[in-house]
């Protein structure tokens, strides 16, 4: 399956290759931080799981990891004890309070962000074990163009980059765009505007942004980059309420503005990503 994956001498940066899709497995991702990736993440694994997909979120922020935090959950085993062989990956797992799985990453998990070959490899092999047992896999990483980012990302079939209407969102948003184009051959990039204050304002975000990538992003000669509006979410008090309180919205304010569109979003994203065979 990882034919592809070249060996990088030890010590030398990671450089991730071509993407390797896995299945289902969607990155969510952004150029700056801050942005609403890991809310993101987690309402919409609780959406899909209300209608009925089995979803499992993987804390890929190997740094930084905060999804713990949000959903409110502290496990004693995480990916960092599978894969120093102190337990199985079923132990890993735990259920969050929106009816989905989560494996949290764990302290020690930036330790393999020096990707050797070995660990990469380990890795592909712990999400394409997963698959089978999961309708989609979502991999809530953190922001930015570094090499642990990357791999992140390189890990997923599909890309969902959240970005806000703040100009420094976009350019960032955009940088990352341009990296994903070309170091993982990437041509079709899902986009999510978050914290959004009118109607409308997400599409057209995304419509500005494909402009600038057909101007100064040429992916080969005769392929084109496609950015594709997969919803907005709305500034809404509620997110912030949740997560001061570790709840999740979804489950706690279904019928705030935030919740609504991410139950759009969710409805999307089965339509798409879900439902269509790959
Ligand atoms: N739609 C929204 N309306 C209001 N506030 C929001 C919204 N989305 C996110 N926020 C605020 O932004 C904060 C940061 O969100 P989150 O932690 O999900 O970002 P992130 O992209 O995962 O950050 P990092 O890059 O550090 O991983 C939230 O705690 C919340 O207060
Ligand atoms: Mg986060």
């Amino acid at each position: 399956m990882n034919d592809d994956i070249q060996p990088t001498p030890e010590g030398q940066a990671f450089k991730p290759g071509p993407i390797r899709p896995l299945g289902k497995v969607l990155a969510v991702t952004s150029g700056k931080g801050g942005v609403g990736k890991t809310f993101v993440s987690a309402n919409l694994a609780a959406a899909l799981a209300k209608r009925g997909q089995k979803v499992l979120v993987l804390d890929a922020d190997l740094g930084l990891a905060n999804l713990d935090v949000v959903l409110n959950l502290y496990p004693k085993i995480t990916l960092h004890d599978v894969f120093t062989g102190k337990a199985k990956l079923e132990e890993a797992i735990v259920k969050a309070p929106g009816g989905f799985s989560v494996l949290l990453a764990g302290s020690g998990m930036v330790e393999y962000s020096r990707l050797t070959p070995n660990v990469r490899e380990d890795f592909l092999r712990i999400i394409a074990g997963l698959l089978p047992h999961y309708d989609i896999v979502l991999l809530d990483t953190g922001a930015g163009i570094s090499d642990v980012v990357l791999f992140a990302v390189s890990l997923a079939s599909e890309v969902l980059v959240v970005a806000t209407p703040e100009p420094t969102s976009l350019t960032d948003a955009y940088a990352t765009i341009k990296v994903l184009v070309g170091e993982q051959q990437r041509r079709i990039i899902r986009m999510v505007i978050n914290q959004t204050a009118r109607m409308g304002d997400g599409r057209a975000i995304t419509n500005q942004l494909q402009q600038v990538l057909d101007r100064f992003v040429v992916a080969k000669p005769g392929e084109k980059v496609r950015l594709i509006h997969m919803g907005d979410i709305p500034a809404d008090p509620a997110v912030r309420l949740a997560v001061m309180r570790r709840q999740l919205m979804m489950t706690t304010m279904p019928g705030c503005p935030a919740a609504l569109a991410i139950s759009q979003l969710a409805g999307k994203i089965e339509d798409t990503l879900i439902n269509t065979p790959q």
